[in-house]
């Protein structure tokens, strides 16, 4: 039987400490080993003996622990694993991490590792937010280091926005995810879509029906920023919600779920894997990327046009007349996707119609040559709030007509649209 895998986990010292408890937890009973490596700060939040208890491992806090240091050092923590995770990862982990600082155990064993390291991030909006942090994270990525999204809501300390640590399932689909990929990278034999179809998937009772086990869907979601100068861009209202819940939905319904997202605070549904892009070309290039898919579901609201040249410094105001904006097409991802040699056997597109919404969608169906648009009617003020809002109101057009489905969450026309998809792919 193949030994199990091993996550060596590093807890920073966040108000969020407390969810690594649940974490280790979720690690164990999916039949991995866990040991604990517990910084000061994370002491003051969840005390070694819980940690100890639940991973039925002896915890780490120190350094300079002679004992430690003959039976365990340092280096051989991080070498027997298989996986290091960060979580709570706070800003100040985070900035000693992309500095390469070395001051304490975590960080010296984070500097010590080949391991692929994961960081979940949580800390006050604010925190996040600063140019520094964010800087650092760019930093780690570039590093090979992978960090979360942290999920958006009310903090612990009263304000709202993002950096809340994702639920611990989400944190064990993407430690799944991730270990999956190591296994699947060691394969000689890959079938033609790549690594096991299955890999990241949330875990499903054995009797429950997944009509779309073993496909690959592809989904984008959200706006396109378009740069006009490094601290300006064109962008638009989507949200990025309906192909969240598309992706979601999917990954519900037994998919390997590839989620090409644009520039949103949106958590990353439980065993989806999400590209983050910022502007069309690099949603092109991604989605390209992700090829072969079974089903393409284009949910993006992708921006028709970027400027021609963006400015390298901020564009000054001078004088009276506006700088002028000279802007150039960005590719059509959707009709790229019609024409490419690995064209998804099912191919959809979303639409954003005020007026005669049928004729319009059918029309865009022959545009694009994809095989089914659903079409969001956005008449009403404000697009009647579909963008951005909670829920929608579509019409699912094909080549053998349409149908119009009431007012429902953007949830469920995920859920039903990917019941459809399931019934499409049953009768191909
Ligand atoms: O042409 P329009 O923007 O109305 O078409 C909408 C559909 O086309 C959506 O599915 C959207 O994701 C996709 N699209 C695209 N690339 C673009 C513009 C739209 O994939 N540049």
């Amino acid at each position: 039987m193949a030994k199990p895998k091993h996550i060596l986990l590093i807890i920073g010292g966040g108000i969020a400490a407390y969810k690594a408890a649940e974490l280790i937890r979720l690690i164990r009973k999916s039949g991995m080993t866990v040991r604990c490596v517990l910084t000061e700060a994370g002491a003051q939040f969840v005390t070694p003996m819980t940690l100890a208890a639940l991973s039925e491992n002896e915890v780490h806090t120190t350094l300079w622990s002679l004992k430690d240091e003959t039976e365990m050092g340092h280096i051989q923590l991080s070498r027997e694993a298989d996986l290091i995770v960060i979580c709570p990862a706070t800003a100040n982990l985070l900035a000693k991490m992309a500095g390469g600082i070395a001051d304490d155990l975590a960080t010296t064993v984070l500097l010590a590792t080949d391991t692929q390291v994961l960081a979940v991030p949580a800390m006050n909006v604010r925190m996040w937010q600063h140019a520094a942090t964010q800087r650092n994270i760019a930093q780690l990525r570039t590093d090979g280091i992978i960090v979360m999204h942290p999920d958006e809501g009310d903090m612990a300390c009263g304000e709202y926005g993002p950096g809340r640590l994702p639920d611990p399932e989400a944190i064990m689909a993407e430690i799944t995810h991730r270990l999956d990929e190591d296994r699947a990278a060691e394969l000689p034999d890959k079938n033609e879509l790549g690594p096991n179809p299955l890999d990241g998937q949330p875990a499903f009772a054995p009797d429950q029906h997944r009509p779309l086990h073993g496909k690959h869907v592809l989904v984008t979601a959200g706006p396109t920023h378009e740069p006009i100068d490094p601290v300006r861009y064109i962008a638009n209202r989507s949200s990025g919600r309906q192909g969240f819940a598309i992706a979601a939905a999917a990954a519900e319904a037994g998919a390997r779920v590839t989620l090409v997202a644009g520039p949103v605070h949106l958590p990353t549904p439980a065993g989806v894997m999400r590209i983050d892009v910022e502007t069309a070309r690099e949603m092109n290039q991604a989605v390209q990327g992700a090829l072969p898919a079974h089903v393409a579901v284009m949910v993006a609201a992708v921006a028709d046009w970027r400027a021609d040249s963006p400015a390298e410094q901020k564009i000054k105001k001078e004088g009276a007349a506006p700088a002028p904006l000279q802007l150039t097409e960005n590719p059509d991802i959707l009709a790229g996707l019609a024409r490419h040699e690995q064209r998804p056997g099912l191919l959809i597109g979303f639409a954003a119609e005020t007026e005669k919404i049928d004729q319009h969608a059918k029309a865009k169906l022959e545009k694009k040559s994809c095989d089914w648009i659903v079409a969001n009617d956005v008449s009403g003020p404000v697009g009647d709030s579909v963008m951005g809002g909670a829920d929608n109101s579509v019409h699912i057009v094909t080549r053998n007509g349409s149908e119009i489905w009431e007012r429902l969450p953007k949830t469920e026309v995920a859920r039903r649209l990917v019941a459809r998809i399931g019934e499409e792919l049953a009768n191909a």
